[in-house]
């Protein structure tokens, strides 16, 4: 028996294709939190899956050496954290109390190295950047995300939510009504995910690249017309809060691999 597929609507931006058989989303409740990985091609899962094959493992490697390598202004970032840092990017963003504001784990290693290193920022999206930060995403891989909204967090939370259900762009489209609303349904050529960030850094077979959950995040603002952010933007902070408590529970998989 043929499936109805339901399609997205979105005005202009509509496109609906209806796949033959049942997907692995098809039987999901709508309350279910499920990772954006649910909804890809059981060939871009599979190379997620592969640690040998999938491409962010790449940038993992390189975050693991540039974390045993002293800049000429201080320590190695390894010489204070020998230990490592597993489960700590799932519990990020979180309020760090010497800025007074919610670092995600760019901001807190840019922390680390102004602080503790005496060395400059690292620019976003930089390939240093995004290795470290793959590097220790990468050691959460299967924690429960699990941030702190309480607190000194909880107006950022509430800004991040904010943002969430705001119509922007050209499309007038928030990102509730694609993926809290839509998700499962087809638009352009994805299957609409319920928008986490529980894989980023990821790498993106779009960009050939790997990317920071804050380019995601400008693609979809371009993608209803809306002006993104920069890189960096306490705003994007304040969404991926709001994101991570949404996805509270669901486990971290960076390097994701994404279409
Ligand atoms: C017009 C629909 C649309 C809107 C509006 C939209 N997105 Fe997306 N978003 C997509 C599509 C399509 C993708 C790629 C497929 C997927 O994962 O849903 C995506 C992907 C994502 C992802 C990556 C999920 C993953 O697992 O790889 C995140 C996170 C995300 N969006 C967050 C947001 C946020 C936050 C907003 C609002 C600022 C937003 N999106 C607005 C369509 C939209
Ligand atoms: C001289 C010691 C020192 C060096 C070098 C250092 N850090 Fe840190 N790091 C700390 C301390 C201390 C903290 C706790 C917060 C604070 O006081 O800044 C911390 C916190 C962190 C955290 C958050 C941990 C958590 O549980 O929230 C991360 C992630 C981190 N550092 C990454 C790095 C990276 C990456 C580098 C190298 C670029 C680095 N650190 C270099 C001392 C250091």
């Amino acid at each position: 028996m043929n499936r109805i597929v339901g399609c997205v609507s979105l005005a202009t931006i509509a496109a609906c294709s209806a796949p033959p058989q049942e997907r692995a989303h098809d039987r999901l409740s709508p309350d279910e939190i499920v990772s954006g990985s649910v909804f890809l091609t059981a060939e871009t899962r599979a190379l997620q899956a592969d640690d040998f094959a999938n491409p962010g493992f790449l940038w993992v490697d390189r975050g693991e050496a540039l974390f045993s390598e002293a800049p000429q202004t201080g320590p190695a970032c390894v010489s204070c954290h020998a230990d490592g840092l597993a489960g700590v990017a799932a519990t990020y963003p979180a309020y760090d109390s010497d800025t007074d504001t919610v670092l995600n784990i760019e901001g807190r290693i840019n922390q680390c190295r102004a602080k503790h290193q005496g060395a400059s920022s690292l620019d976003y999206e930089s390939d240093e950047l995004l290795s470290l930060t793959a590097y220790i995403a990468n050691q959460s891989r299967g924690a429960p995300v699990s941030v702190d909204t309480s607190g000194s967090a909880r107006a950022v939370y509430e800004e991040g939510a904010r943002y969430f259900r705001t119509r922007r762009g050209q499309f007038n489209l928030s990102c509730q009504q694609c993926h809290t609303e839509n998700w499962g349904k087809r638009l352009r050529g994805d299957t609409l995910s319920q928008g986490h960030g529980n894989g980023f850094p990821a790498y993106r077979l779009e960009w050939q690249s790997m990317g920071s959950l804050h380019r995601r995040l400008r693609d979809c603002d371009m993608g209803v017309r809306a002006e993104p952010l920069p890189y960096g933007d306490p705003l994007y902070i304040a969404v991926e809060l709001y994101l991570a408590a949404r996805a509270d529970g669901l486990e971290v998989e960076s390097p994701a691999v994404r279409r």
